[in-house]
């Protein structure tokens, strides 16, 4: 089986593709790059991949399932000590208490989307008005990164985290141009000191100037394309499920469990997590895996 899963259709996974993921925990499978992986489907193995040492994802040296280099989301492709340090330095932004606190902005900032698309009347471009503009948005505010920039950072966004539809050279370019703009807004906010993340990042944080800016655009994207994927794909799931949007709108005291449900199930394309290469040898699901191997952990 190819996976990332070809010509996949829809929000949910077809039952042909879920049967053969549900009926084993270690699924064979070839990678766009063309080496050989097991796919890690049960939660608890999943689990034991992201929490194991004896899993890295440094050593992943074979391409990434999407056409980016390693470093374009630093976190995600790196192990401890270095993800540790990189994760430490930007946590005590990502807490509950925060999120609460930027709801009020948030909400007047999606009434205000949804107000303009309604006076513009239909049809209405979902993605283009609300989708994307909303979470990218908020994840600017949080980084102290001019919303007005989006024009020129999203068409980066879109090749570095494509599945293949951009050549190396368009994503190398994407790259080159994202790196050189967060460099500029480092050495803004060191000349000038502002709020948001960056400028934080900037003043203390133990991060050399490449970590930093590597970190920033990798939540800039991480933050900005998931979301903004999920908010429509979500859409998508209520349009076809016309019972349920109904539900919803008879109780919204039911919405925060299906918001929690489709983060669940909605899942992009079934790209996964970051490929780990065995570094020593381990048993996962009863199977014993050799040093080299490589396991796809379906997150
Ligand atoms: C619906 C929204 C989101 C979805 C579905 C989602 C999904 C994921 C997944 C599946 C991973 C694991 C990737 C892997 O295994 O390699 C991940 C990692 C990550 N996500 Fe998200 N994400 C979402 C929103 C966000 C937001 C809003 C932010 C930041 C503002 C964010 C920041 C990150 C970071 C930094 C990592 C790497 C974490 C680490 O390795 O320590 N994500 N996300």
């Amino acid at each position: 089986m190819d996976f990332p899963l070809p010509d996949r259709p829809g929000v949910p996974l077809d039952e042909g593709h879920l049967r053969r993921l549900r009926e084993r925990p270690l699924v064979p499978v070839v990678l766009a790059s063309g080496h050989r992986a097991l796919l890690v489907t049960r939660h608890a193995d999943v689990r034991a991949v992201l929490s194991d040492g004896r899993f890295g994802r440094e050593a992943w040296s074979g391409g990434t399932l999407f056409a980016r280099t390693p470093e374009s989301l630093a976190l995600a492709a790196a192990d401890p000590p270095a993800h540790t340090r990189r994760r430490k330095a930007v946590q005590a932004w990502f807490t509950a208490r925060r999120a609460g606190a930027d709801r009020p902005r948030i909400e007047a900032l999606a009434e205000r989307l949804l107000d303009e698309m309604e006076d513009a009347g239909p049809p209405a471009d979902l993605i283009a008005r609300f989708a994307t503009p909303l979470p990218y948005a908020v994840i600017c505010d949080v980084l102290g990164v001019p919303a007005g920039d989006l024009g020129l950072l999203l068409p980066w966004v879109s090749a570095m985290m494509s599945a293949g539809r951009f050549s190396a050279e368009e994503v190398g370019a994407a790259h080159e141009g994202m790196h050189g703009y967060f460099a500029d807004r480092l050495a803004e906010r060191r000349a000038r000191p502002g709020t948001g993340l960056l400028a934080r990042l900037a003043a203390s944080s133990g991060l050399s100037d490449d970590e930093i800016i590597v970190v920033g655009y990798g939540l800039l994207m991480a933050g900005g394309e998931t979301t903004s994927n999920f908010l429509a794909a979500c859409v998508l799931e209520l349009v076809s499920r016309p019972g349920l949007a109904a539900r919803l709108r008879a109780d919204p005291s039911l919405i925060p469990a299906a918001v929690e449900e489709f983060l669940r199930w909605v899942w992009f394309a079934g790209t996964g997590g970051r490929p780990h290469v065995v570094l020593a040898d381990v048993e996962l699901a009863g199977t014993a895996l050799a040093r080299g191997e490589v396991v796809v952990p379906l997150t």
